[in-house]
């Protein structure tokens, strides 16, 4: 194994990865698995794909079928960790629901406190679970969203969710000082998952999905895949001075006011 490689490699490690059931924590825990973690895969609908998947590649992986966003089920998911592989390195608190996309003057307590449950407090229970057998060398990545950067992309309450994300790993790994333990953040643009699955269908029934994608400078729609290298990465030796930070994967969407562009070389002001 070359020197970048070893660095990048997570053999030996346990990583806990929730909503891995498909998409981005699908296409994590995969590499993850691949780089040499055990995984616990945990998911509110059984994560069977992804647990058969990593099996018949040769990894290592146990998965359970519950809501994480609980105290109970943030606890079991840790415990399973212990209990399957005796410790664990790696959390990767990515489960999330979106609610509705577009903003909502109207919504109500309920809906945004259960956005919030899920999407905030989730992964607080799991950080918090987790802090008590992490030690130097681990890594705790959560999936915020661009929508938590700026305003634009997502609802109010599942954008609300996402900025409490990006301060709840800014705190974390302040309050963490001098354990070695490091924690961030990444915050994915347009990428095609199951929660996405409505938007790019209906794009492609009007004939538009040409348009996906369109507002950021790459002009295209992202891979779970391509998250996935940054979370991988965030969990790597590779990563050992990233602490406390928002790592967006978007295509360059957060990198911009909304501007209208010309095509290279054509002059932005004319
Ligand atoms: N797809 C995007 O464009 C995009 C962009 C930015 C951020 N994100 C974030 O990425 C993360 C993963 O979403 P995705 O895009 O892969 O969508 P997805 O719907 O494919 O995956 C989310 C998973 O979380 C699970 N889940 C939801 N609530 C849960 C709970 N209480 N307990 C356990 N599991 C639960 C779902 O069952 C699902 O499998 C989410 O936090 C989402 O907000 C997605």
């Amino acid at each position: 194994m070359n020197a970048r490689a070893e660095r990048l490699s997570l053999s030996g490690r346990v990583a806990v990865v929730t909503g891995a059931a498909g998409g981005i924590g699908q296409a994590t825990a995969r590499l993850m698995a691949a780089r040499g973690a055990s995984l616990v895969l945990a998911d509110l609908r059984a994560p069977d794909e992804t647990l058969a998947a990593i099996r018949a590649a040769g990894g290592r992986a146990e998965a359970l079928t519950l809501d994480c966003a609980t105290e109970a089920g943030a606890e079991a998911i840790i415990s399973a960790a212990i209990t399957h592989f005796g410790r664990i390195d790696i959390l990767h608190a990515n489960a999330g629901i979106s609610g509705p996309l577009n903003p909502d003057l109207t919504v109500g307590a309920a809906d945004f406190a259960e956005i919030l449950r899920i999407n905030l407090i989730g992964p607080w229970l799991a950080i918090r679970a987790a802090l008590a057998h992490l030690g130097a060398g681990g890594s705790i990545i959560c999936t915020a969203s661009v929508a938590g950067l700026r305003a634009g992309a997502g609802g109010i309450p599942y954008s609300a969710s996402k900025a409490g994300v990006a301060s709840l790993v800014q705190n974390v790994s302040c309050a963490l000082a001098g354990q070695g333990i490091r924690v961030n953040a990444v915050a994915p643009g347009l990428i095609e998952t199951g929660m996405t699955a409505p938007l790019y269908a209906d794009a492609r029934a009007r004939g538009r999905e040409d348009r996906i994608g369109q507002l950021n400078p790459l002009r295209r729609g992202g891979e779970a895949e391509e998250i996935a290298e940054l979370v991988a990465f965030l969990a790597s030796d590779a990563a050992s001075y990233i602490n406390g930070q928002v790592i967006a994967a978007d295509g360059g969407l957060s990198a911009s006011l909304p501007v209208a562009t010309r095509p290279a070389g054509g002059n932005p002001r004319a």
